[in-house]
């Protein structure tokens, strides 16, 4: 098994036995830090009183936005207003603001909390790292991460209700997958390309036996990204290319990678919280073939996420590159995966298939009657989001639809949502037209 990990890295270490007399530098450092613990403490107590009697309340709805606003060089000197003066390893119960909708929040009971709190993993990851992403953003819509395979046994207390929430999938369910682009119905919906701009479907994936991105070191990441480069230098014919490290990358390199929209996202607060930013940016980076129709992220939320796409609305084509590109990969890499839930994530969203298949898609006139948009979707498992990627706003009625199922269905039937739920929505577009 793995050795134990630190989210922080800062695993204490046993003092050196050759040196038994310490500098004086250090013996001044040390006198300070005894001269100022009993004010340290007092601070300490008083922020925990703002922060459990919710007097912050008075000025503010977030006791974070508070502490940034009444202490800004404390938080930037490194006092983190909701982890800093836990003491020892075991938080308290959280204090999930009112107005939070999460489902961290909605199934982390008192009762199940008192359960988990001291449960760790055999890879060192404990319920507090599990939570913190949806403690420190209570605008989550889950609000939690898993740091290894073992994390959805270990916590199934709080993982289980809410993959039944978001998935409709039962602790007794089983997970089957089919890949068989043969097996999907799928003619271009949009041949003249009115309506769709563009396609792209992609999964995550793990490596076998590696801890997840919330609970890896770096030296397994580093290891995590030498494996699947060196699978993904074996790539031909279509699916060649090329992989550019995020660590060290020319501004060249970036400023075209921003302009293909390839490059992922620096400093999501949620990944931060969840620890999937750290060491940033070493052991990141992507790959595209020279099409640009074939892309492979690596270490970001999940150790791979292998993507299809292109222009237009030819969905089948789009699949069928994803699947051979999947085949060709697992060769070389073996995923993690499980008879009940799947291939595994870090985010429980994305368990089973770890497939978000989307069109970006221009609906001008459906948008301006949201409840009939919505309605249409939600019947066909559908979600919408702005273009600009996960939490953006939609720009000139254009709008990334994506299956919202990913576990308890195949791969074909994820896609095949996404297909059914666009030929409606485009003859609904087209109704209003005419
Ligand atoms: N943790 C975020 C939240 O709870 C994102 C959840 C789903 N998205 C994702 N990229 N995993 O809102």
């Amino acid at each position: 098994m793995h050795k134990r990990h630190d989210a922080d890295s800062a695993a204490p270490r046993a003092p050196r036995p050759e040196q038994p007399v310490p500098s004086l530098l250090l013996r001044q450092c040390e006198s300070i830090i005894d001269g100022e613990l009993d004010h340290l403490r007092r601070v300490f107590r008083a922020l925990e009183l703002i922060e459990t009697q919710e007097l912050y309340r008075e000025k503010y709805e977030d006791f974070t936005a508070y502490c940034l606003a009444r202490w800004p060089r404390v938080v930037e000197w490194g006092f983190h207003p909701t982890r800093s003066y836990h003491k020892g390893s075991i938080m308290n119960y959280p204090n999930f603001p009112e107005t939070c909708q999460s489902l961290l929040c909605k199934y982390l009971t008192p009762e199940v909390f008192e359960a988990l709190k001291e449960k760790t993993t055999p890879n060192g990851f404990t319920l507090e790292q599990a939570i913190r992403s949806g403690v420190e953003n209570p605008d989550s819509s889950i609000g939690v991460y898993a740091g290894d395979k073992e994390s959805y046994e270990v916590f199934d207390r709080l993982f289980d209700p809410i993959i039944r929430e978001y998935h409709g999938f039962d602790k007794s369910d089983r997970h089957q997958s089919n890949l068989n682009p043969e097996d999907l119905d799928a003619p271009n919906p949009d041949p003249e390309g009115a309506y769709i701009l563009s396609t792209r479907i992609r999964v995550g994936r793990n490596m076998d036996g590696m801890p997840l991105g919330p609970a890896i070191s770096k030296e397994e990441r580093d290891e995590v990204e030498a494996r699947v480069v060196s699978g993904l230098e074996t790539l031909d014919g279509a699916l060649r290319g090329r992989y550019y490290p995020l660590l060290g990358m020319s501004e060249a390199v970036q400023a075209q990678l921003i302009e293909d929209h390839f490059l992922f996202k620096e400093g999501d607060r949620f990944l931060e919280s969840a620890g999937l930013n750290r060491d940033w940016p070493a052991g990141r980076g992507i790959y595209h073939n020279d099409d640009k129709t074939f892309l492979v992220w690596v270490n970001e939320e999940d150790q791979l996420r292998i993507i299809s796409m292109q222009k237009g609305g030819d969905i089948k084509e789009v699949f069928t590159r994803l699947v051979e590109a999947i085949n060709q990969i697992e060769t070389k890499v073996p995923f993690s995966y499980s008879e009940h839930l799947g291939y595994i994530t870090s985010c429980p969203t994305n368990l089973g298939t770890a497939m978000r298949a989307s069109v970006h898609i221009a609906l001008p006139k459906l948008s301006q009657d949201m409840e009939r948009f919505r309605e249409i979707t939600d019947r066909h498992h559908l979600q919408i989001r702005g273009i600009h990627g996960e939490h953006s706003e939609s720009e000139g009625g254009v709008y990334d639809v994506s299956n919202r199922r990913r576990l308890g269905i195949t791969e074909v039937e994820a896609v095949q949502d996404m297909y059914n739920g666009v030929v409606e929505l485009i003859e609904a577009e087209k109704a209003l037209n005419a």
